[in-house]
């Protein structure tokens, strides 16, 4: 697919973003797990979770569609069949490792792969911990890389696990192998990523404690189905508030965004950079807070961007480019390393793909360097990356003529109604196939 961009008039209107991509896996994958029925609202209809979905039919769990929501008979902690055939996580970083925690306490072997991007991607960090809690896995370059097979071990050990990075793929898949073993799994992170998996166990009943740095799981003790209503994605949302702070006589209310602390870094970082963003009618689903954001345009100026907060904030990066892009002054983003191991090279991708848009951007070993000023139109490629189509489409908006993005068919990935949504909104998009 192709997306063409054209520069316009602001962005008006009100709004909704589909559901949240991280929480709507492990709605999935802890409904799963859990006792009975779970009920999600809500839920992501994009190809990743999609992807979760079917990895879990073909390990005998049931699912159903009504009434535009999702029901899963949960099959409890130990309840998993063994798959006729190897699972296939696509192009879903979360569903191959989350759901390798799962798998490692099941006693079934399986076997998982994804597309050529997650192949490549790094699985090391999962398998390591998963390894000490004694479950067997092996796979390509020394078990770092997929298709990886997994026998998994129904007496796993607890461990007491310092994350190496600020990883919650990997915290995650710490915690729900966790659930099944025979005593207290103890996770140190010494820098906080998102904390979904947490808060979520705790909503199912599970015995879960977050001490400052330290989080404490008591395994085998079972967890109950729940009705789960997922927030919008504030990491879909970013791509809105980017664009109508950057598009001049813009307002848009986007509706019932999920805004759990360890996801606002974008909304700090525009805020720095002087945008306009209201946060209103807060409250909580879940566990995890919901809120109305209130954009309107802004001047932005540039910022920097590193330390802590980027974990806050990876994901945003790509379309942050953007808004450093069409900033007054520079922008630094360090500690982004990260980056180069998602579902592309991102630093790689944004940098080269700004590049042809006439923006001044250097690539960093561990982030980017952007001069802020005008973008032009310009053809250029998504590199499959989801996130990379849509932070190119923003620029499109505010760019000074039309811009063509190759290979779009991506934010199918997390975002399937993205040029729709923007259209309604008096954008000009449209999608050629
Ligand atoms: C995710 C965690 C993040 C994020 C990814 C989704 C999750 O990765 O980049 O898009 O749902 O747990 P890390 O595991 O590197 O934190």
């Amino acid at each position: 697919m192709q997306l063409c961009v054209s520069p316009g008039k602001g962005l008006t209107g009100t709004c909704r973003v589909p559901g949240d991509k991280s929480i709507s896996h492990r709605a999935a994958l802890i409904g799963a797990l859990a006792e009975g029925i779970t009920e999600i609202h809500n839920f992501l209809w994009g190809s990743d979770c999609l992807q979760t979905l079917q990895c879990l039919n073909a390990l005998g769990v049931e699912i159903e569609q009504k009434d535009g929501c999702i029901l899963v008979k949960g099959r409890g902690l130990e309840g998993f069949q063994e798959p006729s055939d190897i699972l296939n996580a696509g192009n879903s970083g979360t569903t191959m490792r989350l759901l390798l925690g799962v798998l490692a306490s099941q006693g079934i072997f399986t076997v998982l792969t994804g597309d050529d991007s997650l192949r490549q991607r790094p699985m090391g960090r999962v398998i390591t911990p998963l390894m000490m809690m004694g479950a067997q896995i092996s796979g390509r370059s020394g078990n770092k890389l997929a298709p990886l097979a997994v026998q998994g071990n129904p007496c796993l050990q607890p461990i007491e696990y310092r994350l190496p990075i600020p990883s919650a793929q990997v915290k995650s898949a710490v915690l729900l192998a966790g659930l099944n073993a025979s005593g207290v799994t103890t996770v140190i992170q010494p820098l906080q990523s998102r904390d979904h998996t947490e808060r979520m166990l705790k909503v199912f009943g599970a015995s879960l404690t977050v001490d400052g740095d330290l989080i404490r799981l008591e395994g085998k003790m079972p967890l109950q189905g729940q009705t789960v209503r997922v927030p919008g994605d504030i990491s879909a949302a970013a791509y809105l508030i980017v664009a109508a702070t950057l598009v001049p006589g813009s307002e848009i209310l986007i509706r019932d965004v999920g805004v759990n602390p360890t996801r606002t870094g974008i909304l700090d970082v525009l805020e720095m950079m002087g945008a306009s963003i209201q946060v209103q009618n807060k409250c909580s689903w879940n566990g995890e807070p919901v809120a109305d954001l209130l954009v309107r345009s802004a001047r932005l100026r540039g910022a920097v961007i590193k330390g802590k907060m980027l974990p806050r904030v990876l994901d945003e990066i790509p379309v942050l480019a953007v808004a450093a892009a069409a900033a007054q002054g520079e922008t630094e983003i360090s500690d982004a390393g990260e980056l180069r191991v998602k579902e592309t090279d991102r630093l790689r991708a944004i940098a080269s793909e700004l590049c042809k848009m006439g923006v001044l951007i250097k690539e960093k070993q561990d982030g980017l360097w952007i001069g802020g000023g005008q973008i032009l139109g310009a053809q250029v490629n998504s590199w499959g990356d989801h996130r990379i189509a849509m932070a190119l489409a923003v620029a499109g908006f505010c760019a000074m003529d039309e811009t063509l993005i190759d290979d779009a068919g991506c934010l199918e990935i997390s975002f399937p109604s993205f040029p729709y949504l923007f259209r309604e909104l008096g954008a000009f998009i449209e999608a050629e196939n």
